[in-house]
């Protein structure tokens, strides 16, 4: 007797499911265009764009440089620094930041263009995000202040900590470079 309401309760949720719930939309493909963010290593996915530091120290002075303060040098305890630390990843004091830990500008760039200004993140334009990755980046000293960044060129900035990272070495873990 159990197992006949049990059966009986289960063919009822089967209907249930196969009926339409009523709500939502099908995705369009600008839907999926907004949400289809990410930019990997190599730079696929970067849109077409340009920008030099020179151009991107305005941009960082107006929607940046609030938090973190005029060289990117952050405001401790509260806003974390942009620069700095170069070296310092294998000291007892490691400084973690853009240039001391990031292996790949192209992550700077899906980074900024995600989710800073941290109080308006993602109202920059493709432009004003190559320009102030630019500006971050030459703030480390990695590009000129007039080198231009672009889909093409960005992915070749080497960053210094790109092989800082080492696999896991654990032998149920099959990860490998
Ligand atoms: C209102 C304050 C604020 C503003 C304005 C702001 N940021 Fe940030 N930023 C933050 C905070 C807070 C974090 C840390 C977020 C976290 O760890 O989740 C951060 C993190 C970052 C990081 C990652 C740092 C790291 O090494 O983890 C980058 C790069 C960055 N911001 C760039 C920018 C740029 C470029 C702008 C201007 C376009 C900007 N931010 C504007 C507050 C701000």
């Amino acid at each position: 007797m159990r197992s006949m309401l049990l059966l009986l309760c289960s063919a009822g949720v089967i209907a249930a499911q196969s009926q339409p719930y009523g709500f939502g939309q099908p995705a369009t493909a600008a839907d999926t265009a907004q949400k289809d963010l990410t930019v990997f290593p190599n730079g696929k996915g970067l849109p077409s764009g340009k920008g030099t530091a020179d151009q991107g120290a305005a941009i960082y002075k107006e929607k940046c440089a609030e938090c973190h303060n005029e060289k990117g040098e952050g405001r401790p305890g509260q806003y974390p620094a942009l620069v700095g630390g170069i070296g310092s990843l294998t000291s007892a004091k490691p400084l973690k930041t853009v240039g001391s830990f990031w292996p790949y500008a192209t992550t700077v760039w899906d980074y900024i263009r995600r989710a800073m200004p941290f109080d308006h993140p993602r109202s920059l334009s493709a432009d004003e995000v190559y320009a102030v990755t630019a500006f971050v980046l030459h703030l480390n000293g990695l590009v000129e202040r007039t080198q231009e960044l672009n889909e093409k060129t960005l992915p070749a900035v080497k960053m210094p900590n790109r092989d800082g990272f080492v696999p896991d070495r654990r032998p149920d873990i099959k990860s490998k470079r």
